[in-house]
Formats: C-alpha cells, sequence, structure tokens
C-alpha cells in the first residue's frame, strides 16, 4: 500500500495539526543552488524540458525544507509552446511571446502537443520515484484565461488590457482560443496525473481584472470544462484551482468549477476562507511580503492564519508565489513556527 500522503487528504476534505505546508514558486531564484543550476543549464526553457535539470530544480527545497508537497518545475507558458506559438524567456523581462491575431486561432497545431511535451512527462515519472512516499507530487497548468493573456499581449502585463481587448473585440476567437486551451490543458494534466501527479493545481493568476459576465465567461467556464474532463478521466485525483485576485467571486466558485480545493490569495479576509473552508480545503494565505519581511510580521500572518483556520482542512501556503529577495532564513522559521504548533 502506498504510504500516507497527508497533504493528499487534506486536499480531499481531512483536518491535520500541524497542517501540510508548501510554498508557490517553491523552486526559484531565491535558492542558491537553483541559480547556479539555471546559469548551467543556459536558459529557463532548457530547464524545464531537461528531465536531469527539472527533476533536481524540482528536489532542492524539498531537500532543503522537508515540504509535504512537491511541485513539478515547469512554466504555464509551455503549453502555448507546445501549440506551435514562439516563446522566450528574457534575464529581467519574462516571458515573450509572439502575440496570437484572431485569425490565427484556427491555426494552433495540437498534432505535436504531446510529443513536445514528452520531457515534462519524464520528469513527473522520475519525480514520483525519487521523492520521498510521504511527499505529494502537485503537477500543474495554467488556466485559460491567464494562458490566453500572455498569447495575447506577447507578455505580462500590470492589467492585461491587451487581453480583455481581445475578448471585447473579438468575442467568438476568444472563445475559441479559452475552448482549445481547455482541452489541451486537460489533457496535459491527465497525462501528468498518468505519469505520478497525486494532484494538479490550475494557476488563474490574473482572473483578478475582470468584471462579473467575464469572470464568468473566461475563468469560470473554461476551468469548469478542465475539471470535467480530468475529473471524467480521473475522479478520485482532488484538483487545486487558485483564481488570485478573485474576491467576492470566490465563493460560488468552487460550487461553480467542482474543484476540490481553493488557493487564496492574501487578500482573502480569514473570515471569508473560513466561509469557504465549511465547502472543502483551503489553500493559503500568507502575504509574500511577510516572509520577506521576517520577525513579527511574519509570527504574526501565520500565526493569524492557523489560528483561523487550523481546524479544518488547511494547507498552508503563501498567497502567490515565494520572491527571489525572500531570505532563507525566514522560510526556515515559517516552517518552524507552522510544524510546531503541536509538533508532528
Ligand atoms: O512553483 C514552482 O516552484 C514550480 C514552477 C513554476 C514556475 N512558474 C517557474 C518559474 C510555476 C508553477 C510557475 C507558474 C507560472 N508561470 C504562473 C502562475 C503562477 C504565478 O506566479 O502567477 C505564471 C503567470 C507564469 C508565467 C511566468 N513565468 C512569468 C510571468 C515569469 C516571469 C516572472 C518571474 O518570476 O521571473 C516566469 C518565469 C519563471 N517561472 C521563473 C520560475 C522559477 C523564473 C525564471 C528564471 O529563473 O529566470
Amino acid at each position: 500500500m502506498a504510504e500516507s500522503r497527508i497533504l493528499l487528504e487534506v486536499l480531499k476534505g481531512a483536518q491535520a495539526t500541524p497542517p501540510p505546508i508548501w510554498m508557490m514558486r517553491q523552486a526559484g531564484r531565491y535558492l542558491p543552488e537553483y541559480r547556479k543550476l539555471r546559469k548551467q543549464a543556459g536558459s529557463f526553457l532548457d530547464l524545464c524540458y531537461n528531465p536531469d535539470f527539472a527533476v533536481e530544480v524540482t528536489l532542492q527545497p524539498i531537500r532543503r525544507f522537508g515540504f509535504d508537497a512537491s511541485i513539478l518545475f515547469s512554466d504555464i507558458l509551455v503549453v502555448p509552446h507546445a501549440l506551435g506559438r514562439d516563446l522566450r524567456f528574457e534575464e529581467g523581462r519574462g516571458p515573450l511571446l509572439k502575440p496570437i491575431g484572431p485569425d490565427e486561432v484556427d491555426a494552433l497545431d495540437r498534432d505535436g502537443f504531446h510529443d513536445h511535451l514528452a520531457p515534462v512527462y519524464e520528469t513527473v515519472r522520475r519525480l514520483r520515484s525519487e521523492l520521498p512516499g510521504s511527499t505529494t507530487l502537485i503537477g500543474f497548468c495554467g488556466a485559460p484565461w491567464t494562458v490566453a493573456t500572455y498569447m495575447i499581449a506577447g507578455h505580462g502585463t500590470t492589467d492585461q488590457a491587451p487581453g480583455r481587448l481581445f475578448a471585447y473585440r473579438h468575442p467568438e476567437a476568444m472563445k475559441r482560443l479559452l475552448k482549445t486551451i481547455a482541452e489541451q490543458s486537460a489533457a496535459y494534466l491527465i497525462r501528468q496525473i498518468e505519469a505520478g501527479a497525486d494532484t494538479v493545481q490550475i494557476f488563474d493568476s490574473w482572473s483578478g481584472v475582470l468584471d462579473e459576465p467575464s469572470f464568468l465567461a473566461f475563468c469560470v467556464e473554461p476551468v469548469a470544462e478542465i475539471i470535467r474532463l480530468v475529473k471524467a478521466a480521473h475522479p478520485d485525483v482532488p484538483i487545486i484551482a487558485f483564481p488570485k485576485g478573485a474576491g467576492a467571486h470566490y465563493d460560488s466558485y468552487r460550487t461553480l468549477t467542482g474543484a476540490a480545493a481553493l488557493g487564496l490569495d492574501w487578500t482573502v479576509p480569514l473570515s471569508q476562507a473560513k466561509r469557504l473552508q465549511a465547502g472543502g480545503a483551503v489553500q493559503g494565505n500568507l502575504d509574500p511580503q511577510r516572509l520577506v519581511a521576517g520577525g513579527r510580521a511574519l509570527s504574526d500572518g501565520v500565526d493569524a492564519i492557523l489560528d483561523a483556520l487550523g481546524d479544518g482542512p488547511l494547507v498552508f501556503n503563501l498567497g502567490h508565489g515565494i520572491t527571489p529577495d525572500t531570505p532563507i532564513a525566514h522560510v526556515e522559521a515559517m516552517v518552524a513556527q507552522v510544524r510546531g504548533r503541536t509538533g508532528r
């Protein structure tokens, strides 16, 4: 029988004291061992598509901090890359893609999709065999709206205005774009699960920039479609959805999408988080800047979350990714504080 994976049990609704813990972007530039390997690999995409490098980078934070979950090292933008869109990452500038026009949506190339992503599946397979049996392995993809905003703008923006404008000017093309990304992302997650991922997280980092009808059409519907397709193939795998910035939309999000667990950003009030926890597991939601600051800012933030949510299904996490300027000692202090609650 497989060793029990506490984080996986919590995603399915169990309570644990102390709660399981991992961090979004836990493999990354705040770690010297990451920066070293990143230099060796040459480019960020070479890290993602080389299983030797990707496995090593994924394991680095597990070795250092013993987190309860390991998240596959890759990026949400490998999906448009696998659909034939040009992609590169430039130092200090983030991702750069060739912006897609409304006439190009039907030409997205689905044929080579899984061949392109074969190294990612190989990485997942190797990880499952190398990780401790008690560590939950998380696969992931971007939500269609968030992925589409980068495909349309070609780079990061502060408000995803190009994506919103595209959606209003070309509603039919937008619908087809979101549908294609949703179907391919579901197939991608299913392959990750079949390669050994215990759970998958859907990152909708830009769900906080939309009005209500657009939130329902561009965020809720495509994510619900992915979850429907993944559940049809793997009904027992709990799915985490992270609609960052969803605010009041969080209230109906679990029911409307079918997500088992909700990732909460740090702006979600703990009173709202408590209500959301009545419907199932929640994950979050420490402000990453508290982790940078350390000291009382950090320990008060951790205590507030544990006091409010510790008696229900909680996966302790940050409210978004760890930033490169975070001191490692602060991560150690956070892990010790969470685990120190009653000493597992
Ligand atoms: O969490 C992990 O440790 C797993 C790996 C992971 C990365 N990106 C590695 C990465 C995951 C889960 C992601 C998700 C991702 N990628 C999202 C959704 C989550 C979020 O943060 O909102 C988004 C929007 C992207 C797209 C992306 N990738 C951007 C905008 C950038 C540039 C910003 C930045 O932090 O540099 C990236 C680059 C990226 N993805 C890095 C890492 C470790 C840094 C690349 C480097 O080493 O230079």
